[in-house]
């Protein structure tokens, strides 16, 4: 870093994720970089990453870019937290643009704010079974002491819209018994779809628990990657928004105003090949 994107620098910049959650990481880049074009995929077909094998996830996420580079993208964002731990140098390796995921980023914001070194991080199964957060938190800091919680039934939760409902807040409790007794001070949210459930998880680890949200820092560093400068900023441009998903475009239509924060105009259905 910094990658330098010298050609096709009005070309949009392509983010992938499992299925809706990815949208918190476009909600994020439209803050950051409000004129700049996106064109977002969610493999609503295949959703959920976090139950799948090693071999299913490398593979959908290459197709998945694939399917970006269609719409010309300058660079790939990697929204998923799964396809990020298992695919991204492989990612990497095989495609010739710019390619970054959400591990970093997050790992790297919790190392500079925590202040008893004791650092939580919840899940998808995958994604903590890959322990890609714990390297990269050690990497940079081998003195913090790291735990992990896979919270699978989160995403239906997020997905059902039941953000705030009592059930919530009891699977939480269950979820982060462990994180509390270990006495954390700062939460990574590790999964696309968890952002929407900051309210939750702050009544249940208290106000005095840091939640990170990888979407947030990752949109930091994409700003950065691209070196937005002022000379680069089209100001008279309108941005557009392009959504993609592998399925039937209406259920993603629905929630996914939830998770951006405006209403979406258009869906596409778009399939690999
Ligand atoms: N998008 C996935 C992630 O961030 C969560 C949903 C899934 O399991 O596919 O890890």
């Amino acid at each position: 870093m910094p990658i330098k994107i010298d050609q096709n620098r009005e070309h949009p910049i392509g983010v992938f994720d499992s299925g809706l959650g990815g949208l918190t990481v476009v909600r994020e880049l439209m803050r950051e970089l409000p004129f700049e074009d996106v064109v977002y995929f969610g493999d609503t077909a295949r959703v959920p990453y976090g139950t799948k094998s090693k071999e299913a996830i490398v593979k959908f996420s290459k197709e998945n870019v694939a399917i970006l580079l269609r719409h010309k993208v300058k660079m790939v964002v990697v929204a998923c937290n799964t396809s990020s731990s298992f695919a991204l140098p492989i990612l990497r390796e095989s495609f010739s643009l710019p390619i970054i995921g959400v591990i970093k980023p997050g790992a790297k914001k919790a190392v500079e704010i925590t202040r008893n070194k004791r650092i939580g991080i919840i899940a998808t199964s995958a994604t903590v079974n890959s322990r890609e957060y714990a390297k990269e938190i050690h990497r940079l800091d081998p003195t913090i002491k790291v735990t992990a919680q896979a919270c699978p039934l989160f995403v239906p939760l997020v997905e059902e819209g039941w953000t705030d409902r009592q059930v919530t807040l009891t699977i939480a409790e269950e979820y982060l018994k462990n994180m509390k007794q270990f006495k954390i001070d700062t939460l990574i949210l590790g999964c696309t779809h968890y952002p929407l459930l900051k309210a939750a998880l702050k009544k249940v680890v208290g106000k005095d628990v840091l939640l990170i949200d990888s979407a947030k820092e990752i949109a930091r560093d994409v700003k950065q990657l691209l070196e937005y400068t002022k000379k680069n900023r089209l100001t008279n441009k309108k941005p557009k928004h392009t959504f993609l998903v592998s399925d039937e475009p209406k259920h993603f239509h629905l929630l996914a105003q939830k998770f951006l924060g405006t209403a979406i105009k258009h869906v596409e259905r778009c399939d690999h090949v």
